[in-house]
């Protein structure tokens, strides 16, 4: 069995009283696809942010590449490889599409190389990003330009400036066409063949299912199934869960 990438175990969050995160269990090896699906409010956001450092869990330990990351805050996490998208975009309004990636890029990646980039380096990274996104010529507009397909991809890009190992793409496609969804998830599985573990939060079902080679389902912040999609699509609680909405 590969090694796992990312091994989650019993993390628990509240909010004061409200239990946000039930002593959730997640192992994702490298290079798979995973979807991470739950009702509105079931806490996949709130994992998301325990897992990046934007969020301190009280239970349970999260490791990465078999290192625990306790007491790392999002900046160092994503310099070991885990990056992030947000469910709402967050772009560096007064900065170009290419310097919303050189941001990150210089950031993360230097430190992950363990030198200083070059500013051609510097340069064909930028490009190399926002040409795998399908952003080659926006680079130099600004995020106030963008349509809402591609102000997605320049979320995703800002992400993947980083060079992660493991993407966590939360809600990567809420709003768009079928047509702009089919683009996000081609792009996706792109990231994913390119060697990119992903994870895929997401309410749209088609997407989900078009994406997933593994399937995971949080409901009121616990973890009821996770395996392979078609069967846990079946599962009667996942069913109820979804039923019930
Ligand atoms: N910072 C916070 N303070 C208090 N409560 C919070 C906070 N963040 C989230 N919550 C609550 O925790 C629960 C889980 O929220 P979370 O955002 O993780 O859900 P989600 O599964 O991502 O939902 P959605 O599909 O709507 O994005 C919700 O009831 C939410 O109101
Ligand atoms: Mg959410």
């Amino acid at each position: 069995m590969t090694k796992p990438l990312l091994q989650v175990e019993g993390v628990g969050k509240r909010f004061g009283g409200f239990i946000a995160l039930d002593g959730v269990d997640l192992t994702i090896p490298a290079g798979e696809r995973v979807g991470l699906i739950g009702p509105n409010g079931s806490g996949k956001s709130t994992l998301v942010n325990c897992l990046s450092g934007t969020l301190v869990h009280e239970t349970g330990t999260v490791r990465f590449e078999g290192r625990d990351l306790a007491g790392l805050g999002p900046h160092q996490r994503t310099r070991r490889g885990l990056a992030r998208s947000f469910q709402l975009p967050r772009p560096f309004a007064s900065l170009t599409i290419a310097e919303n990636i050189r941001v990150p890029l210089v950031y993360a990646a230097e430190s992950r190389r363990g030198r200083r980039l070059s500013e051609p380096e510097i340069a064909e990274r930028i490009a190399e990003v926002l040409g795998q996104m399908g952003l080659a010529d926006r680079a130099r507009h600004m995020p106030c330009d963008l349509t809402q397909v591609d102000m997605r991809k320049l979320e995703l890009a800002r992400a993947l400036a980083a060079e992660p190992q493991l993407l966590i793409a939360d809600e990567a496609m809420a709003g768009l066409s079928n047509s702009e969804v089919d683009e996000i998830v081609a792009l996706l599985i792109g990231l994913n063949e390119a060697g990119i573990t992903v994870v895929l939060i997401e309410h749209i079902m088609r997407a989900v299912m078009q994406f997933s080679q593994r399937l995971v389902v949080l409901v009121s912040g616990r973890k009821i199934a996770d395996g392979a999609p078609a069967e846990v699509v079946r599962h009667p609680e996942v069913e109820r869960a979804y039923l019930g909405q």
